[in-house]
């Protein structure tokens, strides 16, 4: 792999306008003094995909990415640092310089070294492990025969604190380069250095290469922690890597592989004769693992554990195989179960028959918000009908989604049409926005529920107030503003009653007649209001386009620092009403937990605004 010198990076970066280079993958509209977008890498209807042209980064309030415009085409290509690099360098003619090759070489000696030297650990484990009879009588009481150890070079450490160390120097390796990979740590008072593994049955972890880049190690006892994995070091990079992707691809080999969640799965499965699976390492599953498996199958199954958090996981990983094209199906096993206990218990046709009934993505979704929310409570039915509203939206065929609606309306008595609802309605991204009770529950519900519903009465700020005036009156005297404006700022985001009005009325004429007719405007109110209309009309702010388009996004910035912060208000009461209610039901925990979360996304929209 190449080196680059930071100048070079920062040349690249100042050149690439982000907005410019984001703007050729996804559409993006002025928000203020930001753009915005629906964000790609998870799937919104609403876009919360912020674009900073002044910090030159991106940020998205839903999904949590962000980064610099190197980071945005590496995440939205899927490609590496230096590919991702290169490709802005030739968009704006940048000549690279690659570091000296010496370098190169000399980074890959040492690499090099610290495969060697992994090997020879995992060598000195695996013959440990014939020599202790607790370890080894482990592996067999967990149903592991020989054959099985051998494939995956099962090994020990030895209960002591510098067996490996001695072992590893005699080799000739230093203590720097096995402290490099983590094998030894450094001791606190730095007069030396002792084993991390001790008393661990120790799997190595090979890449697709055959190259040991590190181990995992379970205890045999009941101490803590239950598994230690190496750290990342030059050679492991656990986000990039699966366990037993060097035997799952050979068996593989264009049919399926299985996802599951730990080393004692694989090796189980591989016991029963299923040799195609991988675990991701002691971490949540990456987009880059999605992307290296995709290298040596089309077709996969998600089999993690069967509890909470094994569901989330696999919602999570389904979510990532999706967003990359990757078709993937989820092997549910009964409650409280792992792959390594049931296959033992029920051998291996009954897992081949749950694998042939795997669900796909909707019946996967429906199983876990099934799980997820009470549907014998309201607030559950409508979170669960939510969530699954989201999933249908981007199902493309039109008779799978009706199905689906008949179904969960079935199961949850919650009428099509009110689906149909939560999956069509809101198409216009800001009909919604001013209410944020709506994000929970939709108008229909709303009513049945009034009682639970505080009426929030807004002071508006004179300076927001200002704001609406000036934003009008601009939009009203000049074409070109509207415009500009019609997309990011619609008549809803108005907060003051008045204005919203002239503003339907002003919007509808530039749609419907291409110009604003002062009288019809006129003409529709009266008193009082009629005044502050005509001060609305007759103010004509005198300034050149440049300062009139500065402004606006001036005005549109105010505005909506000024909703968010009443959104927030609002949460803050909602959540404060839940707190306060003695009698909470587990709907109501759902939707203290989708409160807290949404505070916390308009906090940080609040931050990216100021
Ligand atoms: P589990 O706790 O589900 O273990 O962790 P398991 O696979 O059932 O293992 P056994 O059957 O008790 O031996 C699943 C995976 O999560 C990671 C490991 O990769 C493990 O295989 N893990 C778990 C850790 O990294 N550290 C831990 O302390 C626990
Ligand atoms: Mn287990």
């Amino acid at each position: 792999m190449p080196y680059y010198s930071e100048d070079d990076i920062q040349r690249v970066i100042e050149s690439n306008d982000i907005v410019d280079v984001v703007s050729e993958h996804i559409e993006l509209k002025r928000a203020g003094s930001n753009y915005k977008g629906l964000c790609p890498f998870h799937s919104e209807k609403t876009p919360s995909f912020m674009v900073s042209p002044s910090k030159q980064i991106y940020h998205c309030f839903g999904c949590g990415e962000g980064g610099d415009v190197i980071g945005f085409v590496m995440k939205h290509l899927g490609i590496e640092f230096p590919e991702a690099l290169e490709l802005l360098a030739d968009r704006t003619s940048i000549q690279l310089e690659k570091e000296s090759s010496q370098e190169n070489n000399e980074k890959n000696n040492k690499r090099n070294r610290l495969f060697d030297l992994n090997r020879d650990a995992a060598r000195y484990f695996y013959n440990n492990l014939r020599k202790n009879r607790v370890a080894y009588n482990y592996l067999l009481n967990r149903g592991i025969n020989d054959n099985t150890i051998k494939a995956f070079g099962i090994g020990y450490a030895y209960d002591t604190w510098e067996d490996l160390l001695n072992h590893l120097k005699s080799k000739g390796y230093q203590d720097s380069e096995m402290a490099d990979v983590g094998l030894i740590i450094e001791r606190k008072n730095k007069s030396g250095h002792y084993d991390r593994f001790r008393n661990r049955i120790m799997f190595p972890i090979i890449n697709t290469k055959g190259k040991v880049i590190g181990f995992g190690g379970r205890v045999i006892d009941d101490s803590q922690p239950k598994y230690l994995n190496s750290p990342d070091s030059l050679v492991f990079a656990k986000g990039n890597n699966l366990y037993n992707l060097n035997i799952a691809k050979k068996y593989s080999r264009g049919n399926d592989i299985i996802l599951v969640e730990g080393y004692m799965d694989v090796i189980a499965l591989f016991n029963y004769g299923i040799k195609n699976c991988v675990a991701s390492l002691g971490t949540a599953f990456t987009p880059n693992q999605a992307k290296l498996l995709k290298r040596y199958s089309n077709e996969f199954y998600i089999c993690y554990d069967s509890d909470t958090a094994g569901l989330k996981a696999t919602d999570k990983a389904f979510d990532i195989f999706k967003e990359l094209g990757i078709d993937v199906k989820a092997i549910v096993l009964p409650s409280g179960k792992d792959p390594d206990d049931f296959i033992k218990e029920y051998g291996k046709s009954a897992f081949l028959r749950l694998k042939n009934n795997s669900l796909n993505f909707i019946d996967f979704k429906i199983h876990f918000y099934k799980s997820i929310y009470d549907l014998t409570q309201l607030e559950g039915k409508i979170g669960f009908t939510r969530e699954i509203a989201k999933t249908l939206k981007n199902v493309k065929s039109p008779v799978e989604v009706d199905a689906y609606i008949a179904k969960i309306s079935q199961e949850t008595k919650i009428s099509t049409d009110a689906i149909k609802n939560e999956i069509y309605g809101g198409t216009n991204n800001y009909k919604n926005k001013t209410n944020p009770k709506d994000k929970y529950i939709s108008n229909k519900y709303r009513n049945n529920n009034r009682e639970r519903i505080i009426p929030v009465k807004h002071n508006l700020e004179p300076g927001h107030l200002n704001a609406e005036r000036n934003l009008l009156s601009l939009i009203i005297n000049d074409k070109k503003i509207y415009a500009k404006v019609k997309e990011v700022f619609t008549p809803s985001d108005f907060l003051n009653e008045i204005n919203r009005q002239i503003a339907r009325l002003v919007y509808g004429m530039y749609e419907e007649e291409n110009s604003v007719f002062e009288d019809k405007i006129i003409n529709s109110f009266e008193g009082e209001n009629l005044e502050k209309v005509q001060s609305i009309i007759n103010t004509n702010i005198q300034l050149d386009d440049r300062e009139k388009i500065k402004a606006v996004d001036d005005f549109i910035g105010k505005i909506q620092r000024y909703n968010l912060k009443i959104k927030k208000d609002e949460i803050k009461k909602q959540i404060e009403e839940i707190v306060s209610n003695n009698e909470k039901t587990e709907g109501d925990e759902e939707t203290f937990k989708l409160l807290c979360s949404e505070l916390t996304r308009i906090e940080r929209e609040l931050k990216f605004h100021r």
